[in-house]
């Protein structure tokens, strides 16, 4: 026998607003064919101004609540995947906990960028392995439209606003890699490129700062390191890509996506597909991924999932879940 933490619930949030690419060609020189050619993304959306990260954590929370059947007090513990956090302090996951109506248990943050998302589960799954939460709300939450600059149309056009959560809970599984549940990460970070994706400025350095990245070099690290840690992560407990259902990629470039796919030997038709709709989204781009995907009957309970990101850091990693 062997502890799992099993998937119980996802849901997800989007703000209202949605941005099609013709809207940046009034400000910038740029044009919907160059967005959709270079990058797959249509559109995305943008939070309104008196919303917050924490906001749409709360509302995905919420719905992946409603999924588990669950309320805000069952859970013991909450994760928050973002760079993009209401405030210096408190956590994101703080402000959320109270939104669910959760005194009982204990909420914190976790930041490693667009690769956040595959962290924060990694972590709820060592709580959850090691006995300290049975049940676990991990968010991936982001309003990247905080952080643009707006002159800049080789970023701006690229990132959205959003949030996924899923509901985990532990397990009795036999301890082979049939059992439904979180069988393996893999994480990875490399301080030494930090100049490829950062934002400019922050508490210590006395502003907010914006978003700038080196996309070319971003994109060949991407591709050389997802597969890989994807690979990696499957042969941990004795899988393949051709044991995959889905993959569910962190949604930046459909480019990235299709090369990593490729280099991994896993068809299109076995990838979950969001970047059009939502753009990049950060740590909230796989758990909408996953969440879509659901909603839209493509994962079923049982299929093997295999997440994998890449962002700022750089940080990466992979998780596999039987769903
Ligand atoms: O989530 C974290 C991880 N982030 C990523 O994975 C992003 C990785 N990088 C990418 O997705 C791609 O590198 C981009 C979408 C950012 C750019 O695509 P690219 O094919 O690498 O284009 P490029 O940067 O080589 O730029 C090609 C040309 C340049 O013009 P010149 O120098 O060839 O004259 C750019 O100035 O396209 C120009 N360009 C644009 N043109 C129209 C850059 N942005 C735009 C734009 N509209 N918005």
């Amino acid at each position: 026998m062997m502890r799992r933490a099993v998937v119980k619930g996802v849901g997800h949030y989007l703000p209202e607003r949605v941005v099609p690419n013709a809207e940046f060609e009034k400000s910038l020189d740029t044009t919907d064919a160059w967005i959709k050619a270079r990058s797959g993304i249509e559109r995305r959306h943008f939070a309104a101004s008196d919303q917050n990260t924490s906001d749409l954590a709360a509302n995905a929370a919420m719905a992946a609540l409603a999924m588990a059947g669950m309320d805000g007090n069952d859970i013991d513990a909450i994760v928050v995947a973002t760079s993009t956090a209401d405030l210096t302090f408190p956590s994101a996951a703080t402000m959320v906990q109270h939104a669910i109506g959760n005194t009982k248990g204990f909420a914190v943050d976790v930041q490693a960028v667009c690769a956040g998302f595959v962290y924060a589960l990694s972590n709820a799954n060592a709580l959850i392995l090691s006995g300290q939460a049975e049940r676990v709300l991990v968010i991936g939450a982001e309003t990247f439209s905080r952080i643009m600059d707006w002159t800049d149309r080789s970023t701006c056009v690229l990132f959205g606003d959003g949030a996924g959560a899923l509901v985990l809970e532990a397990e009795d599984g036999d301890g082979t890699n049939a059992d439904r549940g979180i069988l393996a990460t893999d994480l990875n970070s490399d301080g030494r490129y930090k100049d490829l994706l950062y934002v400019d400025g922050g508490v210590s350095t006395q502003n907010t700062g914006v978003l700038r990245m080196e996309g070319k070099e971003v994109f060949r690290h991407a591709v050389e390191k997802l597969a890989q840690t994807a690979d990696t992560a499957l042969a941990k407990v004795g899988l393949g890509p051709d044991d995959v259902t889905w993959v569910v990629p962190h949604q930046a470039n459909i480019r990235i996506i299709q090369s990593t796919a490729k280099k991994l030997g896993v068809g299109m038709d076995r990838v979950v597909v969001t970047v059009q709709d939502h753009g990049n989204t950060s740590a909230a781009s796989i758990p909408l991924a996953l969440s879509v995907g659901v909603a839209n009957g493509q994962i079923k309970q049982g299929d093997l999932i295999v997440t994998e990101a890449i962002g700022g850091g750089l940080a990466w990693g992979a998780v596999v879940i039987r769903w």
